[in-house]
């Protein structure tokens, strides 16, 4: 694996541009499998799980041109009900496309996605969703076959949790099934399943409710050709918000949709961050030294787990002590120990983290475990005292379009040391 080496003590100035939403794109991607005519997607984000997506698309027999930021879907001959599990390991959002495949095709066989290491990630309420859609499952050596057993007509799934996985995958299967009428409770109600809706529904779907806790699907015969524009990414926006509060630097955030960052933006402003809003651009200044503050992540409109290391490190220098609770991923401290290392003052017990904040971070060697706390330790890096060294990065492209470039224009200075496997990495 590659790594960074980060030169510290950076005030960040500048301007940032967003990309497309990576969370918003893979369910796109794999609901375009329902589709029998040409899908275009604009404003794709080249991103190594976007490229997962992708060979999952070939794998079963989808053509798949991505060029910049637009990729066009059109199909192969038939396609193939299996999707093996070296694609599969590689990002869970790709266990998606077993319904969607199956709804298409009468029958789907997808490898169980592996271990993950920000916690246990079953698919269980995905399972039992498309059991109460009229599939049959299977779960043998590692893979699952769902079998289209019958049509029901009316379909109440109630989520045990409003899972964002789940809902995507039920609300995508349940559009191709013809005659029957879903109804999804407990939905999460991201603004990606809302672009999620909007580009069923522009290929054809009948879906509503996306955005609440009830969506509604009316099944179709058919999909029809589409040219759709994927939302911009506000995981993206809120990592580099973060980054310029945490340098006590200034910025403007570009191509951003400021509704979805409602949650994050508050916390910002009662730290301290000064902010301006606009259509589509969010300005940021943070002249004083950062308050602290409680977090509590939870669903949409809650605050983004996905944010929730990122916004440790800015809380780790704050005036105070902060409470962190974690109720998405119960476990996804795994940065802590990191963070520790650069001297952060952090207590973990359970799913809450107490931040004693302290007056500056100092560079030391330090390991990327995922991908937002790989992005939480490169902020770290830019603000500490002194050079930082984080092995294991590649999981940020894993998520960041053009992470290093845009960092650089806003002042960081950053080395990225390719690992022997990644000097090919195609993009
Ligand atoms: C998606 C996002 C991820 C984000 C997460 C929560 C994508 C590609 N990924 O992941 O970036 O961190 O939402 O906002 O959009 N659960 C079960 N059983 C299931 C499904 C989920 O118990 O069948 C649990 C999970 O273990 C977790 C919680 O539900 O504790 C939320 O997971 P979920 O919302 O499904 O996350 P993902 O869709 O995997």
């Amino acid at each position: 694996m590659g790594k960074f080496v980060v030169q510290g003590d950076t005030v960040l100035e500048g301007e940032v541009k967003i990309s497309g939403a990576k969370n918003a794109a893979l369910p796109i991607m794999a609901a375009s499998i329902l589709c029998d005519e040409e899908v275009v997607l604009e404003n794709v984000p080249r991103l190594q799980d976007v490229f997962v997506m992708k060979d999952i698309l070939l794998s079963i027999g989808f053509n798949v041109i991505f060029d910049k930021n637009t990729l066009i879907v059109s199909r192969a001959k038939d396609i193939s009900c299996e999707v093996p599990y070296e694609l599969v390991r590689k990002m869970r959002a790709s266990f998606n496309v077993l319904g969607p495949i199956a709804a298409r095709a009468g029958k789907a066989r997808v490898a169980l996605p592996g271990g993950c290491s920000i916690g246990v990630r079953p698919v269980d309420f995905h399972l039992e969703g498309l059991k109460k859609l009229g599939f049959s499952i299977k779960v043998e050596h590692g893979f699952v076959e769902a079998t289209f057993e019958k049509r029901v007509e009316h379909a109440t799934i109630t989520l045990p949790f409003p899972s964002v996985g789940a809902t995507e995958h039920l609300m995508t299967t349940a559009s191709l099934l013809e005659g029957t009428h879903t109804i999804i409770e407990n939905a999460a109600m991201e603004p990606e399943i809302v672009d999620l809706q909007n580009f069923l529904n522009a290929m054809g779907g009948n879906v509503k409710g996306a955005g609440t806790s009830r969506i509604e699907v009316e099944g179709v015969k058919k999909m029809n050709s589409v040219r759709y524009r994927i939302i911009p990414d506000r995981i993206e926006a809120g990592t580099y918000l973060i980054a310029i509060a945490a340098s006590g630097g200034m910025g403007a955030v570009k191509n951003v949709i400021p509704s979805h960052l409602a949650n994050p933006l508050g916390k910002l402003e009662q730290i301290g961050a000064d902010l301006r809003i606009y259509k589509d651009t969010i300005e940021i200044s943070m002249e004083k030294r950062p308050k602290s503050v409680d977090i509590t992540t939870n669903p949409y409109p809650g605050f983004p787990t996905d944010l929730q290391p990122q916004m440790m490190v800015l809380l780790s220098i704050a005036n105070g002590v902060s409470v962190i609770t974690e109720n998405v991923f119960k476990t996804r401290f795994l940065h802590v120990d990191e963070l520790k290392r650069m001297g952060a003052d952090i207590e973990v017990s359970g799913n809450v983290a107490i931040v004693r904040g302290v007056k500056k971070l100092s560079g030391a060697p330090v390991e990327g475990t995922d991908l937002r706390a790989t992005a939480a330790l490169l902020i770290a890096g830019i603000i500490a005292e002194g050079s930082t060294e984080i092995s294991n990065v590649e999981h940020i492209f894993r998520g960041y379009e053009n992470v290093v470039e845009k960092f650089e224009n806003l002042g960081a200075r950053i080395e990225y040391v390719p690992g022997e496997t990644e000097k090919n990495r195609e993009n």
